[in-house]
């Protein structure tokens, strides 16, 4: 690919000033999403988590996860720079426990072992392929005992289906007052999405060894999923 072609990258650095003033309409269940993704790292409040946010972007899952554990040392992992940056402004009121990593989840190291690793709408961009092979690594890089959470956007169990999560997704945006350049920014960018089944990648994490897999939102295209590393 040469280096005027977009890539993921390119696409989500050329948004980044603008990227958080449509997630509401663009995520039309952003508050059940982000909430059931939070509630499924069941830890107590004052654990001094280590966690890991893998496709942070401009730090929305980074921030909920800070909130919700105010000692949580958290590690942002993305390849786009300039949402890196948008991050940074954002976590600064609590960048003492912050660590900002560039780089390509899909090859790089992710470190640990963690307590917790979080994704949020940013899997989907991988091949199947990739996916099963990030959820291996991401098992490798989890304490026994931890738990992965990625709440993500996620193809319909039939073509059928995947176009009313489409339509019904697209209708709930506009409802929602969505500004038309954010939605063809959107739109533009889901040349890039590979989206899997929910069932598809229950079965990929329970193959990489995950236990208490399962399935704990799902509002259309959008859901929260994961599973535990056996102690
Ligand atoms: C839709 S944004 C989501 C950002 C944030 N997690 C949120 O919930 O708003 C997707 C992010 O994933 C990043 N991303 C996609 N594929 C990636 C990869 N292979 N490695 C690192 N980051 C990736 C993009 O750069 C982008 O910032």
């Amino acid at each position: 690919m040469s280096a005027a072609q977009p890539t993921v990258r390119s696409a989500f650095d050329l948004t980044a000033t603008e990227y958080d003033r449509a997630r509401r309409q663009l995520v039309p269940c952003f508050d059940g999403f982000y909430r059931a993704a939070v509630a499924a790292l069941d830890f107590p409040r004052e654990a001094p988590l280590d966690a890991l946010d893998l496709g942070a972007g401009t730090g929305l899952m980074a921030g909920f996860v800070a909130a919700a554990f105010p000692v949580a040392r958290i590690t942002l992992i993305d390849l786009a720079p300039a949402m890196l940056a948008q991050a940074q402004a954002r976590l600064a009121p609590v960048i003492d426990r912050i660590r900002v990593i560039e780089a390509d989840y899909a090859q790089a190291p992710l470190g640990g072992p963690f307590d917790a690793i979080v994704s949020a709408l940013s899997i989907h961009h991988l091949e199947d392929s990739d996916k099963r092979g990030l959820f291996g690594r991401i098992f490798g890089a989890l304490k026994p005992g931890g738990i992965f959470v990625n709440a993500d956007q996620v193809a319909g169990a039939t073509p059928a289906l995947e176009g009313r999560n489409k339509d019904e997704w697209l209708a709930r945006a506009r409802a929602l007052g969505v500004i038309e350049d954010d939605l063809a920014g959107a739109i533009d960018r889901m040349r890039f999405d590979r989206p899997a089944t929910v069932a598809a990648q229950l079965r990929w994490l329970a193959e990489a060894g995950f236990a208490s897999v399962d399935c704990a939102f799902k509002d259309g295209m959008f859901a929260v999923f994961g599973g535990y590393k056996p102690v």
